[in-house]
């Protein structure tokens, strides 16, 4: 059953998931697709700021980024038609939850591990990679925040394939609902 009913007309997207899931490919993808805006968190925070988020986290710290996540996140939750990829850890704050589920689809974009360290064994640009390097660090990670997901999300899906195949998916299930 989907969460997202008796939203009312808001109907955005929204892509959540660890970091290295592909979510920003597959809000490209969709955006296309659907005709939708695209807003991607990390990107629209960078340039409002200046500088990328690895310096955001290095000179004002990992909250004053929160607080900058959640503000964007309440305006957008104003919008519609807008395909959004969020910064990993969006899904840290209810309230940021609450106002998502409140205009939208939540689809919880998954891959193991192995795939996403594979994926970002070269990035330097997550602080929170730097501070918990490696598989385990990822593991680590990922153990801590599977809590929050799985409060925030009305559909799942298999992030492992291509993103193609990925946005494929959520085409469906919102098709479905649509
Ligand atoms: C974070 C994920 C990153 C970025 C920041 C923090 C997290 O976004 O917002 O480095 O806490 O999971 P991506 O998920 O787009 O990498």
């Amino acid at each position: 059953m989907c969460k997202c009913e008796g939203k009312g007309d808001t109907m955005n997207i929204y892509l959540i998931g660890f970091m290295g899931v592909g979510k920003s490919t597959v809000a490209r993808l969709l955006s296309k697709r659907l005709d939708y805006e695209l807003i991607d968190t990390d990107h629209e925070i960078e340039l409002d700021e200046g500088m990328p988020v690895r310096e955001i986290f290095k000179l004002e710290g990992e909250e004053y980024f929160r607080g900058l996540e959640a503000y964007l996140i309440h305006k957008i939750a104003g919008q519609d038609r807008t395909v959004v990829s969020c910064g990993g850890g969006i899904i840290k704050s209810e309230d940021n939850i609450k106002a998502m589920l409140g205009s939208g689809y939540v689809i919880l974009l998954e891959a193991s591990p192995e795939v996403i360290y594979d994926r970002l064994k070269d990035d330097n640009t997550r602080p929170l990679l730097q501070k918990n390097p490696g598989l385990e660090g990822v593991r680590k990670l990922m153990k801590e925040r599977e809590e929050f997901y799985n409060k925030a999300y009305t559909h799942k899906v298999d992030a492992n394939r291509a993103p193609e195949q990925v946005a494929e998916d959520i085409i469906n299930i919102v098709g479905e609902f649509h």
